[in-house]
């Protein structure tokens, strides 16, 4: 094979692209990076711990949601923390969901970061696995304190 006649080939037919559909890192965005921005400062509950459990937990985690015929746990905006931070699993009171400044000893950690977690399932029950990015958010606001902030 002629493989100077071949480059010359792919050039033409590559410059052709181009002309008809412009230069590509001119007219491609960028990609976004998966990467949350760097943290600034502790994590908040408020607007960035609740808004996970908003998407992924809430809709079954609710008054009227289908974890309440198992648990009483609501992780609905304004009862959230309060049921978490220093409250016992209803399915075995000898573990404590968030164990403020230990995510080690917390069970909400393990829930969603173990696929053997000591109680129950792996959480969101039945859906993809949280994102290691959303974990580590848990676990740094865990070992911050577990702040109402
Ligand atoms: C499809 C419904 C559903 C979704 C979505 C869901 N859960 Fe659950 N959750 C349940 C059920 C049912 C139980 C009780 C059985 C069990 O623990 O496996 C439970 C139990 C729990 C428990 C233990 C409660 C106790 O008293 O021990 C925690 C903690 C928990 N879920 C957290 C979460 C978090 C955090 C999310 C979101 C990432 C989530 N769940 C999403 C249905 C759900």
């Amino acid at each position: 094979m002629n493989c100077t006649r071949n480059s010359l080939l792919i050039a033409t037919l590559c410059s052709a692209t181009l002309l008809v559909t412009g230069c590509p890192s001119v007219t491609t965005p960028l990609p976004t990076p998966e990467e949350d921005p760097v943290q600034v400062g502790p994590v908040s509950f408020s607007t960035q711990i609740q808004p996970i459990f908003d998407a992924q937990c809430a809709f079954c985690h609710a008054v009227d949601g289908i974890a309440q015929a198992s648990v009483p746990l609501l992780l609905t905006a304004g009862d959230s923390y309060a049921m978490l931070v220093g409250q016992p699993s209803a399915l075995d009171a000898s573990l404590t969901f968030v164990v403020a400044s230990d995510s080690a000893a917390s069970l909400l950690l393990t829930k969603v970061e173990s696929s053997n977690p000591p109680v129950g399932s792996q959480m969101p029950l039945g859906g993809t696995a949280m994102s290691a990015a959303d974990v580590n958010l848990i676990r740094t606001w865990i070992d911050e304190g577990a702040l109402d902030n």
